[in-house]
């Protein structure tokens, strides 16, 4: 007898079975985003011996040069999502404004943004990149869409997830209910799940920050990472190992499988942004999983879920992971304005 296995496309439909809790073009609208995961995993699978490596000889509105596959990943979750009638904009990294689904389509309720490809820098040195999404629904007293639509507080996002492109592609989702990662099965060409109740240990040993930028960090900041360095002889009388990937989805993938914290704070290179991240493609999404497998993220003063943003692609200081570690961070943010 094989083993029983349960689809992605199953696991959505007894979501939508038992309770209610997806409404069928939200599971459309999440099969259609996996579909265009799996596009791109070829896509990136395919490295040197396809046209998806290097710059695109871009920028985007954020001013950051384009790899070709940032401008592919983008076109395919375009493609894939514009004709099914479950949506009525989106929103991407890589585009100045919103995507209004053209009117030669029927319109959905639900506004759905993404990271198209995460980690760009690891592209070209075979490293672990990612798709990141996020769902809303649109006001339903609202004629029409436009960018205000939005901006919404992350609490408010009805689905979200990931889909890491690494030794294996694995996509990560949350409706609500806990988060569930299914690993893309070549063979059938499906995601199957594979694991469910993922949870992030409330302790953890491992801090994940981009150290060449420690002399720009804020106090608070310094101060927690200090700590963890000064090992069993500091006041956190334990060791600590670290990990830096340079793509969120790899280093939130590592966090929810065996816990860990990760940084990218305000840092004095650029005081004026609040950090590097971006509030609705990148922290938003990660933060909800991050919150649903029972772990927390704050942006160094409050919840990130409830962050109000006013801008497209606004930037937040991101804390996420393991609970008692990100409550430690915030501590000492208390501490410092004291
Ligand atoms: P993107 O490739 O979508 O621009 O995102 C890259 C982000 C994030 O994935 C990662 O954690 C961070 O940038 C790495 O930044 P540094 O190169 O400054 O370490
Ligand atoms: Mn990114
Ligand atoms: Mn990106």
């Amino acid at each position: 007898m094989p083993t029983r296995t349960i689809s992605l496309t199953r696991y959505l439909v007894e979501q939508q079975r038992h309770d209610g809790r997806i409404p069928g073009e939200l599971r459309l609208l999440l099969e259609v985003v996996a579909r265009a995961c799996k596009r791109i995993s070829y896509e990136v699978n395919k490295g040197a011996l396809g046209e998806v490596l290097g710059t695109a000889g871009s920028e985007n509105v954020q001013g950051e040069v384009q790899k070709k596959l940032d401008i592919i990943a983008n076109e395919v979750l375009i493609e894939a999502n514009e004709w099914g009638g479950h949506l009525a904009a989106m929103a991407s990294e890589e585009m100045d404004g919103i995507y209004l689904v053209p009117n030669r389509y029927p319109h959905g309720e639900y506004l759905l943004m993404f990271d198209p490809l995460d980690g760009s820098s690891n592209i070209d040195v075979n490293v672990s990149i990612g798709t990141i999404f996020s769902v809303f629904k649109k006001d339903p007293g609202q004629d029409g869409v436009s960018e205000a639509d939005f901006l919404q507080p992350g609490r408010q996002q009805v689905a979200a997830g990931y889909c890491v492109y690494g030794p294996q592609t694995t996509l990560v989702l949350t409706v609500g209910d806990g988060v569930a990662m299914f690993t893309l099965d070549r063979e059938l060409g499906s995601f199957v799940l594979t694991q469910e109740n993922v949870t992030i240990p409330e302790d953890t040993q491992e801090f994940a920050i981009n150290m060449s930028n420690m002399r720009h960090w804020a106090p608070p900041i310094r101060r927690y990472v200090d700590e963890c360095l000064q090992g069993v002889e500091g006041p956190r009388e334990k060791n600590f190992n670290m990990r830096w990937i340079a793509s969120m989805v790899a280093d939130v993938h590592r966090i929810l499988t065996r816990g860990g914290i990760f940084m990218y704070p305000w840092d004095q290179r650029e005081p004026t942004k609040p950090g590097k991240l971006r509030l609705l493609y990148e922290a938003n999404p990660m933060s909800w999983l991050v919150e649903q497998a029972g772990g927390a993220a704050h942006n160094c003063q409050q919840r990130i879920l409830d962050v109000q943003p006013t801008a497209l692609h606004e930037r937040v200081s991101v804390v996420l992971g393991s609970k008692n570690e990100v409550e430690r961070v915030l501590q000492y943010h208390l501490e410092a304005q004291q």
